[in-house]
């Protein structure tokens, strides 16, 4: 007979993989989003028809309220709350996977332990407990519940280390010993304290990271979850989340040149104040949006750079507006898009995809760099660690060795900000000092839109 419940999976997996390469690019991430979100219909379908499903109408129930409640928070919320969403999924993620190890170490009362359901139980308990409460903190730093500042305190790593250790051996008496309500109660709640431990010495500023590699995480704890269940679709598609998770985690510690350990254990964020640039005796020029449209008039090419910033004035469609008002006047424009700039991956990318600026405009770093000595002015709206020439040059700064858009190189600079404080690395910049810079002070949508205005009329 035909296993066709295999069949499907075979077909969503397939599916999920030219979903996840599709959002490799901005231009291609639609069409792989619906690809992969298809993938999934196609295994849910799968699951609830081909296999024996007992009581259809809770599973069709959640169903119908889990679409609603996802579709609200997607429609509602704001691309710069994006991290903490996120968080709540994989957290979602990992307590889905510890309950259903739950429910099948408790069904399997008499049955002889050892094999490799047991340990694949063991590890559903387990990384999704963890995933569950971590997240939930990441969640917690990120919407200002818990403080943003690294949690320490002495010896904090060696007892870490003591509880993970405690976690692991109790997974091997769980899966190894007759059933143990005891065991399986110290394990969930082992897993659970180790969650908040370990994310509560990380500073809020590393939460994506953080969250990208409890991501990986929850995909890990689906995979062990499938191999209990005996269920294809879910190893694949855990599988591909702990790898493309893990993918992610690393590309990001690679953008802010940070080792994964540097972030999980070096409570960044703490003490960075003391180090930086040397800007004491220094003044920055400040500019109005007036004074800028004159150097403007004389342009013929503009980078613009959007960082943080940006994503929080909302400025992405004033930015696209002045680039409208700037190429009408014969000026080349285009963005430079750092790997890291933002707050998640890819930030920048979907926010200026978003005021429709034309893909072929987005530069990536390393094709943008050679051109800032040939660039009649660069922009930067709201980006501040992603151009600190600290990186390049100041062996001391904690940013030493961060790829960097080489903006001081252009021949006019303006930076559009609302003061002079850091970025999130809590480092000054030196370039706000550079004599071919000039600050325009205030928030980047109305500076943006009082450009357009002094353009227009100049
Ligand atoms: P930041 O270094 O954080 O600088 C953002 C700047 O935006 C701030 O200096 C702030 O200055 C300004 N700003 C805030 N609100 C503004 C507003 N309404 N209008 C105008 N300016 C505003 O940002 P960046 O250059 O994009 O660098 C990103 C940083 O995040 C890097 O250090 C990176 O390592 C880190 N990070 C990124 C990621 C990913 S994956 N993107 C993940 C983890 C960490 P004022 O307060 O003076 O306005």
């Amino acid at each position: 007979m035909i296993d066709w419940s295999s069949f499907a999976y075979l077909a969503a997996a397939v599916l999920f993989i030219l979903g996840i390469k599709g959002l490799g690019s901005a231009k291609t991430a639609g069409t792989g989003n619906v690809l992969a979100a298809t993938g999934m219909l196609l295994a849910i379908v799968a699951t609830l028809y081909l296999t024996r499903v007992v009581q259809l109408e809770l599973i069709l129930g959640g169903i119908v309220i889990g679409a609603l409640i996802g579709s609200l928070l997607a429609k509602k919320i704001e691309m710069t709350a994006m991290p903490e969403m996120v968080a709540l999924l994989n957290g979602f993620g990992g307590a889905a996977s510890a309950l259903v190890g739950i429910s099948e170490y408790l069904s399997r009362q008499g049955e002889t332990t050892g094999g490799m359901v047991s340990i694949a139980i063991v590890l559903s308990l387990l990384i999704g407990s963890l995933t569950f409460t971590g997240s939930l903190i990441a969640f917690g730093k990120l919407q200002g519940l818990l403080s943003s500042q690294p949690v320490t305190y002495p010896a904090q790593q060696v007892v870490n280390a003591l509880i993970l250790s405690a976690g692991l051996g109790l997974g091997v008496l769980l899966a190894t010993s007759p059933f143990s309500e005891l065991y399986l109660v110290l394990l969930l709640s082992v897993a659970l304290l180790l969650g908040i431990l370990a994310v509560l010495p990380i500073g809020g500023g590393d939460m994506p990271v953080v969250i990208s590699l409890l991501n990986s995480y929850s995909g890990l704890a689906a995979c062990a979850t499938g191999f209990v269940l005996g269920n294809a679709g879910l190893v694949i598609s855990g599988s591909l989340v702990g790898a493309s998770g893990l993918i992610l985690t690393k590309q990001m510690c690679e953008g802010m040149n940070r080792s994964l350990l540097n972030v999980l254990f070096s409570a960044f964020g703490k003490h960075v104040e003391s180090k930086g640039a040397d800007t004491a005796n220094k003044t920055a020029r400040s500019f109005t949006p007036e004074d800028a449209a004159i150097i403007f008039s004389n342009a013929e090419t503009c980078v613009m750079v959007p960082g943080y910033g940006l994503a929080v004035a909302q400025a992405q469609h004033a930015a696209q507006e002045l680039a409208t008002v700037l190429e009408e006047r014969g000026v080349k424009v285009s963005y430079a898009i750092h790997p890291v700039a933002g707050r998640m991956p890819g930030h920048m990318n979907v926010l200026l995809a978003e005021a429709n600026v034309p893909y072929e405009q987005l530069v990536e770093m390393d094709d943008i760099n050679p051109e800032f000595p040939e660039t009649d002015v660069a922009l930067v709206i709201g980006a501040n660690d992603v151009v600190n020439p600290s990186a390049r040059t100041d062996e001391d700064s904690p940013i030493y060795g961060m790829p960097l858009l080489d903006v001081d190189f252009a021949r006019n600079v303006f930076v559009i900000k609302r003061s002079m404080n850091p970025g999130f690395a809590g480092v000054q910049n030196p370039l706000f000092f550079n004599e071919n810079t000039m600050m325009i002070f205030g928030d980047a949508k109305n500076v943006l839109l009082e450009l357009v205005t002094s353009i227009k009329e100049s």
